[in-house]
């Protein structure tokens, strides 16, 4: 093998690399602001391109000088040949400081112009949605309307959206890259953001936090639902009525036992199950964006830990489950929509929890298999979450002690097939 071949493989290496990494560029990441599908990321496009191409300009036209110098002016065996010397020349300095102090003004006014345009009041007609950031999820309150949910952002097409904001905690920062964003989420103050899907279809977007904010910051995500105008009112009508499901063992009857030494009060109910009632008849119409229409890239794939086991061939009780949430501890922290008592805003507020396709901040599709394994031990899903460990026999990671008493996988099976009701 000649001796010159390692650096021309190295090369070839390189080129290959250098051209797999442009290509990757080109292919439509469906996570990036280039899709022009609201007038906000049009305008940070157009502002992007302008961007790209003076930095362009600019970069060729030094390059070429400095290639130029190199190759006119290099050392040669027996040539003398200094450049002639320019230092103290008034006239080139001031125009070198003129011409990028040119191409600064020419950035500068359609950026300054972009910011206060998309900072600014947004149309009277805008849908209100209240934004706010907890360590890690995303609380979502549309305050015209009387919805509250979470980790999931319904938005009907062609209407803008006035977005206000806020933190419950540390910072954050708000980015549906498809859509609109980034904008950060600071206490005490409320920002805004505007913008109006109105290039767009029926589709699902991913939502991130955008700001450091802690252990799971990684795992703060939410979707975007772009839907119907017609979708929406029947989805806000919906979302705002009352928890689909109560049973008659919902009246205060036989109180729940209380095990000693459980884990913030929560609870081990024996109580015997009543006869599972039927649920509350659905309201026909849009309930939520299809689970079959999500694309790949919008699916959670965050893997259970191996050691958390669950068999999803438990049935369980709903009426039973009713018991355990709505006396338990669940009642700390988490809000139903016609329980009495529910009403805590720590997580997330559950009235309609099945009708969301993702748990644990997005973390997890909202199927049996997750769901059951979240309450069973959250703590082991997603590091640093505020949700205790509730199954008996798992390992809190928090208080680094196995539980000798909590739920059993049988009533987990039963909080599951409550919170599954909660259509
Ligand atoms: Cu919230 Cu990062």
């Amino acid at each position: 093998m000649p001796a010159d071949s390692r650096p021309r493989r190295l090369a070839a290496a390189a080129l290959t690399v250098a051209l797999a990494a442009l290509l990757a560029g080109c292919a439509q990441n469906p996570n990036s602001i280039f899709h022009s599908r609201t007038e906000f990321n049009r305008e940070v496009g157009s502002l992007f391109k302008l961007l790209i191409w003076l930095g362009t300009i600019v970069f060729v036209f030094t390059e070429a000088m400095l290639v130029y110098a190199l190759v006119r002016f290099r050392s040669r065996p027996g040539v003398k040949h200094d450049p002639e010397q320019v230092h103290g020349n008034t006239k080139l300095e001031i125009l070198w400081t003129l011409i990028p102090a040119v191409v600064l003004a020419i950035i500068a006014v359609p950026t300054v112009r972009t910011i206060f345009r998309t900072q600014g009041d947004a149309p009277p007609n805008a849908l209100q949605v209240e934004v706010v950031g907890h360590q890690w999820w995303w609380e979502f309150r549309y305050p015209q309307l009387g919805v509250v949910t979470a980790n999931e952002l319904y938005l009907p097409i062609g209407r803008p959206v006035d977005f206000a904001l806020k933190t419950h905690d540390v910072l954050h920062s708000f980015w549906i890259p498809g859509l609109g964003g980034k904008r950060d989420l600071v206490n005490n103050r409320t920002n805004h953001l505007w913008f109006t899907p109105d290039s767009t279809t029926e589709e699902a977007f991913n939502g991130f936090c955008a700001e450091y904010c802690g252990t799971s910051h990684a795992n703060m995500r939410f979707r975007a639902f772009t839907v119907t105008p017609e979708e929406f009112d029947s989805w806000v009508a919906h979302q705002g009525s009352g928890a689909a499901y109560t049973s008659v063992s919902a009246a205060p009857a036989a109180a729940p036992t209380v095990a000693p030494g459980t884990p913030a009060g929560a609870r081990s109910a024996q109580v015997s199950p009543p006869a599972a009632p039927a649920p509350a008849p659905l309201q026909a119409g849009f309930v939520s964006f299809a689970r079959d229409r999500m694309p790949s890239h919008t699916i959670p794939q965050t893997p259970i830990p191996a050691n958390l086991t669950y068999d999803t061939a438990l049935v369980g009780n709903p009426a039973n489950g009713e018991m355990l949430v709505t006396r338990g501890s669940c009642i700390g922290c988490h809000a139903i929509k016609g329980v009495p008592g529910m009403v805590a805003e720590i997580g997330p507020n559950l009235t309609h929890v099945a009708s969301r396709l993702t748990i644990g901040g997005g973390l997890f599709p909202n199927d049996t298999r997750h769901l059951a394994s979240w309450v069973k031990n959250a703590r082991a899903m997603k590091p640093g979450v505020a949700m205790l460990t509730l199954g008996k026999g798992q390992y809190d990671p928090v208080l680094k002690t196995t539980l000798s008493v909590g739920l059993t996988d049988q009533q987990i099976a039963d909080v599951v097939a409550y919170l599954q009701s909660l259509k």
